[in-house]
């Protein structure tokens, strides 16, 4: 794939020189100007804390528009997928570049199951943490340590092996996720079954017990693969670009996801969607499901809190995985006949959000955090697994940004530059 137009150049003028710089377009028009020649022309760097206006790559595997609410993986719109596919589907495509065919589904499937035990040593691991340990911390623990079950297969053989890391990190993480939460609950932990899908294995873990013969319910299984879908990638984001920094160094896959794992977990990240439903709660217990006090408090410049769930880096419009997540979070309440105060107080801080110029202004919408937690939250997955929820569905999304940066002929070590404003020089007397 890979389509670039070259446009010509742009010309920098300062201190009497003027210094031309290409500029190129991708397959979807955005435009940038190389600056990889800058310092060595003119001697300046660029600056441009949290890389708001920086590529760091190009890229073939997602596309976003910000201004327009569009999603795409490898060139299919979220939408289709999360109608059409299974997580494992796209799981495969973001790592592949195609979705796969029946056989290959049926390959993928099956190779999950069989990589869905964790090493009997690593559920030791479990006994050690405290029962209130949090989950992400146990997750991210876990990626790295399978770097220790599982040697790491050196560069060469990457390609080739790449289905068996892949299915290893897909499928063991999410039964070390479901190990936590039955350690959480002093429950015995449950064993991955062979014969179970990807998504419902993952709720029988989740809620089978020796006394309760937990069926899974369909219903949660097709929301469980929407849920995972919407979070499968998400170009250079927070964690995507952690997981292809520490790899860019050398560092091994599982290494590499791990320190992801540990970025997603930020209240910014990936951890909104726990605080979402912690703001909710307290709303209703603190301010008797009065939405204008934390409206308030969310633009007032002398109070650090954020409205968790809003505003995006990116998407200058209504994230369209919230559409998805909305919309879906009222049909999985509807059929399981749950009603949750929470979503019409949602509802309502959605409306407020909208009406109000100081998000308006700012172009702050729901964001894909908004709606997730309170569907996983109907599911019976507690508050403090909703960030794991969003590290299973993320994990394809990793791998594949940082095989294509493993693969870049052009790859360097990422290390950005600095301006230095501190001391001159001083002895030490
Ligand atoms: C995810 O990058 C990705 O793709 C991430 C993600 C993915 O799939 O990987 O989409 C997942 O992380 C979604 C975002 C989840 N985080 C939250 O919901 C936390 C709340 N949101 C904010 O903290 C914030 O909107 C960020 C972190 C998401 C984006 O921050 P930016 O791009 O750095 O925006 P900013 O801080 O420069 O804000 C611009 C303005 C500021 O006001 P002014 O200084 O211009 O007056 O908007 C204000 C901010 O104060 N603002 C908010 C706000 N978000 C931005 N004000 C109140 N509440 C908010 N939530």
């Amino acid at each position: 794939m890979s389509k670039i137009n070259d446009l010509g150049i742009a010309k920098l003028i300062y201190d009497g020189k003027t210094t031309e710089l290409p500029v190129f377009e991708g397959s979807e028009h955005e435009k940038a100007v190389d600056i990889r020649a800058l310092r060595k022309e003119t001697g300046m760097i660029t600056y441009d804390p949290g890389f708001v206006n920086t590529g760091c790559c190009k890229s073939d595997v997602t596309y976003i528009d910000g201004e327009k609410g569009i999603l795409r993986y490898r060139g299919y719109d979220i939408n289709d997928l999360a109608e059409k596919c299974e997580f494992i589907d796209v799981a495969y495509l973001l790592v592949h570049g195609a979705l796969p065919n029946e056989k290959q589904h049926a390959e993928f499937s099956s190779n999950l199951n069989l990589h869905s035990l964790l090493h009997e040593d690593m559920r030791h691991f479990f006994d050690a943490y405290p029962d209130h340990a949090h989950p992400m911390a146990t997750l991210s623990a876990m990626a790295v340590s399978l770097s220790t079950f599982y040697p790491e297969l050196d560069d060469i053989s990457l390609q080739e092996n790449i289905d068996y890391k892949v299915t290893r990190l897909l499928s063991k993480l999410r039964t070390a996720a479901a190990f936590s939460f039955k350690k959480s609950i002093g429950h015995p932990i449950v064993y991955p079954k062979r014969s179970l899908k990807y998504c419902e294995n993952f709720l029988n873990m989740m809620f089978w017990n020796p006394v309760n013969d937990y069926e899974v319910d369909p219903v949660l299984a097709k929301a469980l693969n929407k849920l995972l879908i919407l979070h499968a990638d998400h170009e250079q984001n927070c964690s995507a670009s952690v997981v292809k920094m520490v790899g860019s160094a050398g560092a091994n896959l599982y290494a590499s996801i791990s320190a992801g794992i540990c970025a997603l977990w930020g209240p910014l990240h990936g951890g909104a969607n726990q605080h979402v439903i912690e703001m909710l709660q307290r709303i209703l217990t603190e301010d008797e499901g009065d939405v204008h006090r934390i409206i308030e408090r969310a633009k007032d410049k002398n109070d650090p809190f954020r409205l968790m769930g809003v505003g995006h880096r990116v998407y200058k419009s209504y994230d369209p995985r919230a559409k998805v997540a909305k919309q879906m979070c009222k049909d999985v309440l509807a059929t399981m006949g749950v009603n949750d105060p929470l979503v019409d107080l949602a509802q309502k801080l959605e409306e407020a959000v909208l009406a109000d110029d100081y998000f308006a202004e700012r172009s702050l919408y729901p964001n894909i955090d908004f709606y997730t937690g309170l569907t996983y939250r109907a599911m019976g997955i507690p508050t403090n697994m909703f960030t794991v929820m969003f590290a299973i569905g993320r994990m394809p999304g990793w791998i594949a940004q940082w095989l294509e940066m493993r693969e870049d002929p052009h790859g360097r070590i990422g290390r950005p530059r600095q301006i230095y404003t501190g001391h001159a020089q001083r002895p030490v007397i």
